[in-house]
């Protein structure tokens, strides 16, 4: 077992019995999040909901099957890709998660991605986006690729939204489709961010 995949499996283990908020009184089972240590692709969604809550495991109800699909329909299956939450714990009757429950819930997210460093971080839904694009609409951001902290990051629609609004459909399964360009053009930016003398501005060299 490599040192990440040690550490991953310890923090599982702190968040299962995490006592940080009140959610902890209520959870059934926290949800620390599932995948490889190796994944490409991380999804950050909201919450656990009913069977997450139950089952301890992300995304097993209607909202992942509907994220399988789509992982199917550019290839991947889940578990190639990790797969968390903003909270690890189920809020109540499904409500949005306080703002306090996500900063006591923020280091082990933090934790997540040092330990996996994908390639690319896909947001579900506003609260997760929020976590790294703090103001924006996602409207206006879904399924555009940005630098965060050396990190890229997509904002998507989350699934459960989609499956709700016919509209919203199609533009996430459109927005999904992107993400193996996103992928390429991550490896190729960390591929030059690791040639030696990456950090001078290529204009610079090209004056000499
Ligand atoms: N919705 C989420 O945001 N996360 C889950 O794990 C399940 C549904």
């Amino acid at each position: 077992m490599s040192t990440a995949q040690a550490e991953l499996q310890q923090l599982d283990a702190v968040i299962r019995q995490c006592p940080l908020c009140d959610l902890s009184k209520t959870r059934t089972k926290a949800v620390p999040g599932d995948g490889p240590t190796d994944a490409e692709l991380m999804f950050v969604g909201e919450g656990p909901g009913f069977h997450e809550d139950r089952q301890g495991r992300p995304f097993v109800g209607a909202a992942g099957q509907f994220l399988d699909q789509m992982l199917a329909s550019i290839g991947l299956e889940r578990r190639q890709v990790f797969v968390t939450n903003v909270v690890k714990c189920r809020p109540p009757n499904n409500r949005d998660p306080l703002p306090a429950e996500i900063a006591a819930c923020a280091p082990y997210l933090d934790k997540q991605m040092a330990l996996i460093n994908p390639l690319v971080i896909v947001t579900l839904g506003r609260h997760s986006m929020a976590r790294f694009f703090p103001g924006e609409k996602i409207s206006a951001i879904h399924g555009t690729a940005r630098v965060v902290d050396g990190r890229t990051v997509v904002a998507l629609y989350h699934p459960a939204a989609a499956l709700h609004q016919q509209s919203l459909r199609a533009t996430l399964e459109e927005d999904f489709r992107k993400l193996p360009r996103f992928i390429d053009e991550a490896k190729t930016r960390t591929r030059q961010n690791e040639q030696p003398g990456s950090e001078k501005p290529p204009q610079q060299l090209s004056l000499f």
